[in-house]
């Protein structure tokens, strides 16, 4: 087990549906601190440039519509194999393939409106971070 940091976002969906209280508590319950959090509209560019690995695919015009549509918030998390705990956490892409008691499957809407983002890998972990966070905008608890 290694002690890591991913990337989360909450999206403009879940903003819309008001459980950012609801997410969080799901954070916190996995064993996961909350070492970073920014709420922000994210703007075209910035979207693009986030999801630049899919920028070939059929359904970016709409996922990038989707992104810049309201406001989000971006999350750094810390805890013993985050970036793996986050993803079960979140469940799959598809809410309707999501396994029972994942945030997508509970609050997700469709394949596009899935309520959460998280990094894949300790690269993408890396990347993410510091494409939303300053190294200072990042919190180090001493008794971690
Ligand atoms: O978010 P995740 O890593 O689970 O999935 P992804 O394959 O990296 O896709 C990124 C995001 O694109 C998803 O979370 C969806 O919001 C969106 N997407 C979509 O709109 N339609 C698809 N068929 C697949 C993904
Ligand atoms: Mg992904």
């Amino acid at each position: 087990m290694a002690l890591e940091k991913t990337f989360a976002m909450i999206k403009p969906d879940a903003l819309e549906k008001g459980i950012i209280g609801e997410i969080c508590k799901r954070i916190e319950e996995a064993n996961l601190k909350i070492v970073g959090m920014k709420m922000h509209k994210l703007d075209r560019p910035r979207v693009e440039g986030f999801y630049a690995v899919h920028k070939t695919k059929p359904f970016f015009p709409q996922l990038v519509a989707f992104m810049t549509s309201g406001p989000s918030v971006a999350l750094a998390l810390e805890g013993e194999n985050a970036i793996a705990t986050w993803r079960e956490v979140m469940g799959a892409t598809d809410p309707e393939k999501a396994a029972e008691g994942t945030i997508r499957r509970d609050f997700g809407t469709n394949v596009e409106r899935n309520a959460v983002h998280g990094s894949d890998a300790p690269e993408t972990a890396a990347l993410e971070l510091k494409y939303f966070f300053d190294q200072n905008e990042i919190v180090q608890y001493e008794w971690m």
